[in-house]
C-alpha cells in the first residue's frame, strides 16, 4: 500500500467494519427502530436518499441479530419478482423450491411458520433496492405477509429504498400494504457539525498523525456533500489524494474545490 500520510489504513471506504461506524442520529435511529421493527415481527420501511446509510444500518442490525433467535435473509436484487423472491427464501433457509410458482408460495408459508412455531426462532427478512420494484412485486407483499387468514405474521420484513418508495405505496391500488407498514423511519443526511465529527472520527481510526483538514475545507466538504456519507467520503478521498500529489500536509478548500469540479 502506497503511504497515505501515514495513517495506518484507508478512510472512507464502503468496507468499513461495523464497529467501527460513526454513530450519526439518523444511524442511531434507523438502528433503533428496525430492532424494535425485529424484535416484535413487524412490517417496516426504511427509506432514505442514496448514501444516507441505510444499506449501512441494515448491515449492522444484521450482525446484532441473536442467530438463536433470529433467522435472517438479505436480498439486495432490484429486479426482485415474487417468484424469485420464494425461490431465495426457500433456497438461502435450506429447501429445495417446487418449479411451480404457487407451490413454491405454500413451500414458503410453511417454511416460516415451521420457523416460527417449531424452531421458536424468528425470521427476518430484508428486501434491500425496494425503489426499484415492480407493482407487482410491490402488490405479493400481501401475500408475503399474509398467514392463517392474515391473522398473524411469522416473520419480520424489512424493505429498503429511495424516497420515491414512499410515494410508490400510496397509489391506491397499494393502499392495503401501505396500511400494513407498522413502523417507518426515513434516514436523512450528517448535519454539519455531525460531518466534521464523521470525518475525524474515520480518521481517528486509521490514526492519521495530525488534523488532515482546514476549517474551510470541513466547511466546503459539507456544502458540496450535503452531509451525505458516500459522498461525504467520496470529497474527502479525493482531496486527500489531491492535497498528496500537491505535497501538502493538509487538505485545504482549494484542494475540496478542485474535485468539485473535476466532478
Ligand atoms: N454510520 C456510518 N459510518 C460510517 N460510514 C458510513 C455510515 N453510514 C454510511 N457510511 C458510508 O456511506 C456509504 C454509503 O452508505 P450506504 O449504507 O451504502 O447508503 P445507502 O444504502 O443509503 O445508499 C457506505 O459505503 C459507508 O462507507
Ligand atoms: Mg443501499
Amino acid at each position: 500500500m502506497i503511504d497515505f500520510f501515514g495513517m495506518k489504513g484507508v478512510p472512507f471506504t464502503r468496507e468499513i467494519a461495523t464497529h467501527q461506524l460513526f454513530d450519526s442520529s439518523s444511524h442511531q435511529e434507523a438502528f433503533a427502530r428496525m430492532e424494535y421493527a425485529v424484535k416484535n415481527r413487524m412490517f417496516c420501511l426504511l427509506t432514505g436518499d442514496a448514501g444516507t446509510g441505510k444499506s449501512t444500518a441494515v448491515r449492522v442490525l444484521a450482525e446484532q441479530l441473536d442467530p438463536i433467535q433470529y433467522r435472517y435473509l438479505y436480498i439486495c436484487d432490484s429486479g426482485l419478482t415474487p417468484k424469485l423472491f420464494y425461490r431465495e427464501v426457500l433456497q438461502c433457509f435450506g429447501i429445495k423450491p417446487a418449479f411451480r410458482a404457487t407451490d413454491a408460495k405454500r413451500q414458503y408459508q410453511a417454511l416460516m411458520l415451521d420457523i416460527y412455531e417449531n424452531e421458536k426462532k424468528t425470521p427476518v427478512i430484508i428486501l434491500d433496492e425496494a425503489h426499484h420494484f415492480t407493482e407487482s412485486m410491490l402488490q405479493e407483499l400481501r401475500f408475503i405477509l399474509n398467514f392463517k387468514g392474515d391473522s398473524m405474521s411469522p416473520l419480520a420484513l424489512i424493505i429498503v429504498g429511495q424516497p420515491s418508495l414512499r410515494n410508490q405505496l400510496k397509489v391506491k391500488h397499494l393502499e392495503a400494504i401501505e396500511q400494513r407498514i407498522q413502523m417507518r423511519y426515513q434516514m436523512v443526511a450528517l448535519t454539519e457539525s455531525e460531518t466534521t465529527s464523521y470525518i475525524q472520527y474515520q480518521l481517528k481510526a486509521v490514526e492519521a498523525p495530525h488534523e488532515m483538514f482546514s476549517e474551510e475545507a470541513f466547511q466546503a466538504i459539507y456544502q458540496y456533500s450535503k452531509g451525505i456519507p458516500r459522498k461525504v467520503n467520496t470529497f474527502c478521498s479525493s482531496s486527500l489524494m489531491d492535497a498528496r500529489l500537491q505535497g501538502k500536509k493538509i487538505v485545504e478548500k482549494s484542494n475540496v474545490d478542485r474535485v468539485m469540479n473535476e466532478m
